[in-house]
This record gives C-alpha cells, sequence and structure tokens, in this order.
C-alpha cells in the first residue's frame, strides 16, 4: 500500500531554487499532504516518526521481519535509520517501511558523511585550513552525491564547535577557533550537501551539530561539562550554527553538554527561544546519540521525564534513546505531554521526508545504476587531492629544505607509512582502502625509487594510548621491537640526502572521545627524532594529527615541519606533490599551535588584560600576565603557513577615517609576490574595537581572501567596511556597534599584521 506517496509531478519545486510564490505553493501542498496524513496516523505511528534507530545489520542478510528492527519498521514505530549503509540495505529497509506499514511513510537514512563518502577528503580541521571555501562546498557536494546514490539522505555535518582546546579529539571534525571563518565553512559545507534543490538525487539533507557550545567542554575532555557567558556564547560559540541556519540547514542535532546547567537536549531556551524564536529555523531537531537517556545521569529524572523534558525544549527526533516512543503514551495520558507538542514534532519530521522528495519516490536516493558514475570519480580525486594539498600547513621551511628535488635520495621513516587508512582520519565508513595509495608506494613512485623505509619506532609507548591503537595494527606489520627499529631507522637514513618522518598521530587519536592530555610527540616519536637528528641530516616532519600538536621540544631539530593532518583518499600523492614542489603550499592554521598544554585555551582573539604583558621586554614579567615558565604567544599562531615563495605587503589604506551609518570604508593592501614561484597568499583582516561597553577581543578575523600570483605579480585586495562588520552583542545581548575608533589590520596571520585607525559616527 503506498498510499501516502505523492505524484511525482509535485514533488517538482518543492524547496530552495523555487521562487518566493512557487515555493508558497509548494508549501501550501506540503501542509496538505502532510495534514491530510497526519489524520490517519495513530499514537503510535506518530511517535514512530520520532524514532530514530541505528542499523545493526541483521536485515541485509534477507528480510527478516523478525528481527526487531525489521518488526519495527514494518510497525511503523521507526522514522528514521543511521548507520545504514549501501543500496541493497537501505533499499530492502524502504521497501519494509513502504510496503509493509500501514500507511506506507518512507523511512529517512542518516550517516556521519563527515569529510567524504567514498571519495574521502582531509579531515574537516584540515579543510578550514585551506582557507577555500569554493573547494570545501565541492567537496561537500561531492559527498553528498556519493551518499545520496547509495541511498542516504540525510548527513549529520556539519560539525560547527568552534574548539579552543586541541586536547579535544573532536577539534578534528570542525573547522577551528575563529568563528568568522567558521560561519563561512559551516555555510559553505550546508550549501555543498543540500544543493539548490534538496529534493535532487544528488543532495541530501544536512544536519548542523552539535547544538551547542560542545567545543568548549571542560579541561578538552569529550562529553564533559560546559559553562560559559551568554555574551561569550553569542559572539563567539553561536555565529557558525547561525550560519548553518542562515545557509538553510535542514536539521539541528543537540549536543551533549549543558548549556546554563540544563543538558542542550532539555534547553527549552537554546532550542526553542533562540533556535527557533530568534533565529527562524524551520526544520527539525535530532538529539545526539542516546542524548535523552544520557539526561538521567545528568541528574536530570528517569526516561520519561528526560523525555518529557526533551519534547517540551524542542526536541523531534530521538535518537537511539526510545524515550519518546518509549514513555509518550503514558505521558500522554497523564497530562506531562500534549498532543500538539507531539504533532509539532511529527509535523517537522514529515516535512523534512517530503522536502527530501522521499513522499514522491522513496526510492530517489537508492540509486544502484548510478553508483559508479558517482563514486570516486576522476574529477572527485583531483578535487581530494588539491584540497589536501590545499589543507596542508607549512609550518617551518629552513633554508628552503623543501620543495625536495627530484632526484634527491630520501630515508621515508615512520609506523604508518604502510598503512592506507591511516590517511583518512576519524569518521570515514564508506572508504574503499584499495583505492589509498600510502605513503611508501607514493614516495617510491615520486623519487623514482630513490627512497628507503623503515618504521622507526612505535607510535606510542604510553600504556593507556598504546592498546587503543588497534587499527594500525591490524593494517600493518606493526613492530614494537622499539631498539632494532631505531637502528634500522638509522641505517636507512645514512646513505640518503633527506630524511621524511611521517610521525604524530594515528587516526583513532582523535575524534569522537578520543582526548589527549599529552599532546606532544610521543615519547617513542621524540626518541627517533634525536635518534636521527645525530645524524646531521637535513629532516622533515610530515606531521600526521587530527588536532594542534604541542611541537616546542622536537622544532629545533627538524629543518622543516609540514602539517599534513588526515589528508584522504588522495592524501598520499597529495603529500608528495607538496613536497616534490609540484603544488606549493598554501594552508593557513585554523587553530593555533600551543608551545605548552598548559597555555590552553590559546587563541588569537582573546580579551585584552588590564596587565599585558611588554612586548619590547623579554622573559616572565612580574606583576604581567603571563607564566613564569613559557611565553604566552602560540609556537605558530591562527593564520600561520608558509608557502615556497615570499609575499611583499604594501601600506594598508583606507578609503576615508569616518564611517558612517548606511557608509563604508574600503581597506586595501596590494600584495606582491615576492619569489620566485607561483603561490597563493590568504590575506587576512581583523578588526580591533579598542574602546567599547564592554570588553572586545583584541582582535577578530572579518574578511579574507586566496590570491594566486605569479612572480613579481601584484594584486590589491580590498575589504569593505560597513558599520555590520562592527557589530557585537553587548551586555543585554543586543547586536550594537558602538561608534568610536576602530582598529583595521591586514596581513599574512593574525600576528604579522599592519593596522589603520578609522572613526565610526552614529547618528
Ligand atoms: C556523535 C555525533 C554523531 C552521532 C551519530 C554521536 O556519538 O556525537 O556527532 O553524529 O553519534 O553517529
Amino acid at each position: 500500500m503506498k498510499k501516502y506517496l505523492l505524484p511525482a509531478a509535485l514533488c517538482l519545486a518543492l524547496c530552495g531554487s523555487c521562487s518566493k510564490s512557487a515555493s508558497n505553493g509548494a508549501d501550501a501542498r506540503m501542509d496538505e499532504f502532510i495534514d491530510s496524513l497526519m489524520s490517519e496516523m495513530t499514537l503510535e505511528e506518530k511517535l514512530g516518526q520520532l524514532n530514530l534507530l541505528t542499523y545493526n545489520g541483521d536485515i541485509a542478510t534477507g528480510l527478516r521481519h523478525d528481527s526487531d528492527m525489521a518488526a519495527e519498521v514494518a510497525r511503523g514505530r521507526v522514522g528514521g535509520v543511521l548507520n545504514a549503509r549501501g543500496y541493497k540495505a537501505i533499499s530492502e529497509l524502504q521497501h519494509l517501511a513502504v510496503d509493509s506499514s500501514r500507511l506506507g511513510i518512507p523511512l529517512m537514512f542518516g550517516l556521519d558523511v563527515i569529510h567524504g563518502y567514498q571519495t574521502v577528503f582531509p579531515i574537516p580541521l584540515a579543510q578550514s585550513c585551506s582557507w577555500d571555501m569554493a573547494a570545501i562546498e565541492e567537496a561537500a557536494s561531492v559527498a553528498a552525491a556519493e551518499a545520496a546514490a547509495d541511498g542516504l539522505d540525510w548527513t549529520y555535518s556539519p560539525m560547527v564547535d568552534i574548539s579552543r582546546d586541541p586536547r579535544w579529539g573532536r577539534v578534528a571534525e570542525g573547522a577551528g577557533e575563529d568563528p568568522f571563518l567558521g560561519s563561512c565553512v559551516a555555510a559553505a559545507m550546508v550549501r555543498g550537501y543540500q544543493g539548490s534543490d534538496l529534493s535532487s538525487p544528488r543532495s541530501v539533507m544536512s544536519c548542523v551539530k552539535h547544538f551547542a557550545c560542545y567545543g568548549a567542554s571542560e579541561g578538552g575532555r569529550d562529553y564533559n561539562a560546559v559553562d560559559m557567558s551568554r555574551i561569550r556564547m553569542y559572539n563567539e560559540y553561536l555565529p557558525p550554527y547561525k550560519a548553518a541556519v542562515d545557509a538553510g540547514v535542514g536539521s539541528v542535532m543537540t549536543s551533549f553538554n549543558v548549556i546554563d546547567f540544563v543538558p542542550a537536549t532539555a534547553n527549552k531556551w537554546l532550542l526553542s527561544d533562540l533556535l527557533r524564536g530568534q533565529w527562524g529555523f524551520k526544520g527539525f531537531v535530532v538529539t545526539d546519540y542516546t542524548a535523552i537517556a544520557e539526561m538521567e545521569a545528568h541528574g536530570l529524572g528517569d526516561l520519561a521525564e528526560c523525555s518529557r523534558r526533551a519534547l517540551k525544549a524542542g526536541v523531534d527526533m530521538d535518537m537511539i534513546a526510545q524515550g519518546f516512543i518509549g514513555t509518550f503514551d503514558k505521558a500522554l495520558q497523564q497530562g506531562d505531554v500534549s498532543q500538539k507538542e507531539i504533532d509539532t514534532a511529527v509535523r517537522r519530521v514529515l516535512e523534512a521526508k517530503y522536502k527530501l522528495g522521499l513522499f514522491a519516490d522513496p526510492f530517489r536516493r537508492i540509486a544502484e545504476h548510478r553508483i559508479d558514475s558517482v563514486k570516486l570519480t576522476p574529477e572527485s580525486r583531483t578535487l581530494a587531492r588539491r584540497l589536501a594539498a590545499e589543507s596542508f600547513v607549512l609550518l617551518k621551511n629552513s633554508e628552503g629544505l623543501l620543495p625536495l628535488r627530484r632526484d634527491a635520495r630520501v630515508a621515508l621513516i615512520g609506523p604508518i607509512c604502510k598503512a592506507r587508512k591511516q590517511l583518512q582520519g576519524t569518521w570515514c565508513v564508506a572508504a574503499d582502502y584499495s583505492d589509498y595509495l600510502t605513503l611508501h608506494d607514493a614516495f617510491a613512485e615520486a623519487s623514482g625509487g630513490r627512497m628507503t623505509y623503515a618504521q622507526g619506532c612505535r607510535v606510542s609507548d604510553n600504556e593507556r594510548v598504546e592498546p587503543v591503537l588497534d587499527a594500525l595494527r591490524r593494517e600493518v606489520d606493526y613492530r614494537t621491537d622499539d631498539e632494532a627499529m631505531l637502528r634500522e631507522a638509522v641505517q636507512a637514513a645514512r646513505g640518503a640526502d633527506v630524511i621524511l618522518l611521517a610521525l604524530g598521530e594515528t587516526a583513532e587519536m582523535s575524534g569522537e572521545s578520543n582526548s589527549m592530555c599529552d599532546i606532544s610527540l610521543p615519547a617513542t616519536q621524540k626518541r627517533l627524532i634525536a635518534e636521527l637528528s645525530r645524524l646531521g641530516k637535513p629532516m622533515v616532519l610530515l606531521n600526521f594529527s587530527g588536532r594542534p600538536n604541542v611541537l616546542t621540544d622536537v622544532e629545533p631539530q627538524l629543518d622543516a615541519i609540514l602539517n599534513v593532518w588526515f589528508p584522504g583518499t588522495e592524501g598520499a600523492h597529495a603529500i608528495c606533490d607538496v613536497v616534490y614542489g609540484d603544488f606549493n603550499p598554501c594552508g593557513r592554521l585554523t587553530m593555533s599551535m600551543p608551545r605548552s598544554v598548559g597555555q590552553i585555551p590559546v587563541y588569537y582573539a582573546m580579551l585584552p588584560t588590564g596587565r599585558p604583558v611588554d612586548p619590547a621586554k623579554e622573559g616572565y614579567q612580574m606583576y604581567r600576565s603571563n607564566y613564569m615558565d613559557v611565553e604566552n604567544s602560540p609556537l605558530y599562531p591562527f593564520g600561520y603557513g608558509l608557502s615556497y615563495t615570499t609575499f611583499a605587503y604594501g601600506d594598508l589604506q583606507l578609503s576615508g577615517s569616518k564611517l558612517a551609518d548606511g557608509g563604508k570604508i574600503v581597506a586595501k593592501v596590494k600584495v606582491t609576490n615576492t619569489g620566485t614561484r607561483r603561490g597563493t597568499e590568504t590575506v587576512q583582516f581583523y578588526i580591533a574595537d579598542p574602546v567599547a561597553s564592554v570588553s572586545r577581543p583584541v582582535k577578530e578575523l572579518k574578511h579574507f581572501e586566496r590570491v594566486a600570483l605569479d612572480p613579481g605579480q601584484s594584486a590589491e585586495v580590498s575589504f569593505e567596511i560597513t558599520p555590520e562588520q562592527l557589530a557585537f552583542y553587548n551586555s543585554d545581548l543586543n547586536l550594537v556597534a558602538e561608534p568610536g575608533e576602530f582598529r583595521v589590520m591586514a596581513g599574512s596571520d593574525s600576528e604579522r599584521l599592519q593596522s589603520a585607525s578609522f572613526v565610526y559616527e552614529q547618528r
């Protein structure tokens, strides 16, 4: 029975690209359709739509209606399924829902498609370091097309949690520390996933997460408490979620943490007043995995009470906890929740399915015949290779060691060189690793065989970390004989012109639940570096990482450092491209790299202190805001990254000295490629508001532009400043631009800046 399927023609003009009147018409049709559907639904079927379950794989072997999930789907007690993969499993489940359930309401299939599907792009933190919004959007669109062809409708991405604590493993999934850059990335990814037409079989619905402020978990420990002022939330942590909402994101995922001591999943202020009331969000809200049940441990009461609070706060869909479906029958009878509240949530979920085109054709994305034509195409591989190369940050390059000459004899050393999966980083479930080239093989090819190799060391000898590194052990012949490995590494390096050390983290050392206190290189790796440095040969560190590491102690022993994060499918090629100079590195850090864990949080947009250090003085300064043992600045600041060429900046010029309401000032700076290679510079503009009704950060990124220049070529880069760019949330949480003097700064990172001043006059 396909009672509630729409005729295909009605599915046209469902969203986005339609004209306003057309979309109003489409809205009316949608409302009518959903009204009629809901009038037929039993309470159980309604609660079923709010129930999101994870796929356990037992249906793929054949239609086993006796399995729990199959039975639940057939009874209409499941609204969506996450973690099902592959068109076979998805199609089977969808048939069950459409053919066997009473009303035939299609399921919605979700997955964490975080940085690519079959084509794996660099981890999101790395992508953000490209500062290339067009490429990031394109990567999301490739991911959407691949995931959709496999039957998926919905991705739990982008993760836009501002993160200033690199101990937190999930910094790998986000865009770093800055609200402005984070907002640009959030919008680009939402556009890429959803396209201009959500019902297209190449689009998936995006789910921005984790709402909100999950990145500020105390001590960088995952799932931990968060506490911050509203003013900080509004100015620094909320903008990327808002940008995703403004870009039309279809769904929002709650976070595990508390906001004002109330778990986000039960936080009415957050989910209703702010998200829907102030921001006008029209999609649906899903919890994070078991978040409703976890509120019991937060001390909010039993499952029934937590479910009730979640619904009343504004949650529409319950991921895994089965609190809604399990307790609302009784809660409704007791008057703890109302039919209207349930219906509101059901409507939002049905609207999402409608907009995805699922009522018109529940199988529109389940397209076996299309998989081969969209999966890992030469174009997406090219994009993955370029985006990976763009994401690498060249942190150090003494005496222009890099790029290497093709005829250099290289010693490639490190425990992950022969691993494939390691190149992907966290959260990749669909990649086919036979498509990956290992670093070892890529270098063997690129160096024309002028290469020696050794594992060199274990990844870590930390007794808590080591046992967890199973993935690597499963993949490679992982050795643990430290002394023999050291000797072999020295041996492999002896005849080489340059030592390439592929070290850092393995994929499982960052990502969800993988927080670390010590984010410097593990002792085993430091020892290898120290040992090899005695050979006096040039050494390059290719640092694999899901977070900014503390490289302070190894940095002096290394001649060049290229941070390669986790670069994805084409990562090995991209690394060779950069190492041999086929691609000139241009990545810029989007999280400051600390000198010491003790400095954390370290980020550029700090508030000023009443006792700043005197920049002209060296060393510890008494009664000033500094540490006795380590200087305040990060080892490498936000926005930093070197190139194989050099860029010179002309003077920063302003088109005027006064900015009036409704007016603008243009800040301009001329950038010249003064080196010998073509290269890309990311020109960054910051603004500071030195006198305001509240203390304001020392500077804030407000604009950036990437310019590709040939040797000797110049470009003028400009930034139009309007009063909107000066606005911030004040103590009353009103967005205001206050009159007075402002400083605009331009340069190549958050520290190397020139500045000019203007006055904003309000009438
Ligand atoms: C994570 C989310 C993810 C969800 C579903 C949770 O544990 O926090 O980011 O989307 O699982 O896989």
